[in-house]
């Protein structure tokens, strides 16, 4: 075996089997010891939600942590972002302007404190809502000298404003040259449409595990095959699954 780069999602995907999670964590923790397997997770939470998250599940430490749907990069022992990263996604983001302009969308209900960050103002809304409030929404922002993305998740139930230029997969596209990974050594794992940047923007090997939810398996239907893979397994036991198929892994 060879060192890889493993990024993947944690609810739902990595988080939601608790003994296929330990079946996985002992093989990754030997990749990692072994051959210098580097583990990154990425994660709509924010810190402190993460901090919530591993106070209940055994999760390996990662090597790479990247919060906030991509818009946080932590490296072990910091609690402060990649500063690089944050200086990358800064132009064009305002998030004062960003939660003026969402105000007076009546459709959109802010999120609770701890879900709000620096650089991602999450809401919740409904689909009906969408379709008719992104674009103008969008033109709003843009004449406001704003460059932002919005990232519908769970059936259109959760709305997120980004910088334009962070989302899952810019933040492992960074980590990925950062660390000096090629494609081939590179696999990513997701459940969601916030998993979606990365299906869709890397070239890397993909699993979708079995409990991804139905926006996710219809755009694997429509998408042109690549190297995705999608288990029939669920959680953990689907990125298992995953890795085998791959070739990484010998169950
Ligand atoms: C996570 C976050 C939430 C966000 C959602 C979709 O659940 O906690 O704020 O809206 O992911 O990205
Ligand atoms: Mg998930």
């Amino acid at each position: 075996m060879a060192k890889f780069l493993f990024v993947t999602d944690l609810d739902h995907t990595l988080v939601g089997d608790d003994l296929a999670l330990e079946k996985l964590n002992q093989w990754l923790s030997e990749q990692r010891q072994n051959y210098g397997t580097v583990i990154a997770y990425t994660t709509g939470r924010s810190l402190p939600l993460y901090q919530q998250l591993i106070a209940q599940k055994e999760l390996l430490e990662p090597d790479i942590l990247m919060l906030a749907v991509g818009t946080e990069i932590y490296y072990p022992g910091s609690d402060t972002p990649d500063s690089e990263w944050t200086a990358k996604i800064s132009p064009g983001w305002d998030r004062e302007k960003v939660v003026e302009i969402a105000k007076r969308f009546p459709c959109f209900v802010f999120q609770p404190p701890l879900e709000q960050t620096s650089f991602k103002v999450s809401y919740y809304t409904s689909l009906d809502g969408l379709a008719v409030t992104i674009p103008p929404l969008k033109s709003m922002a843009k004449n406001q000298g704003l460059a932002v993305q919005t990232l519908d998740c769970y059936g259109g139930g959760f709305l997120d404003i980004l910088p334009e230029s962070a989302n899952k997969a810019s933040a492992a596209i960074y980590v990925q040259q950062r660390l000096g990974f090629t494609d081939e050594q590179t696999i990513i794992c997701g459940d969601s449409s916030n998993d979606l940047s990365m299906f869709e923007n890397m070239l890397c090997p993909a699993i979708i595990v079995g409990n991804a939810q139905k926006e996710v398996l219809a755009w694997h239907e429509k998408a042109p095959l690549g190297k995705r893979y999608l288990a029939k397994n669920h959680f953990a036991s689907g990125i298992l699954e995953g890795l085998e198929y791959f070739g990484f892994y010998r169950g």
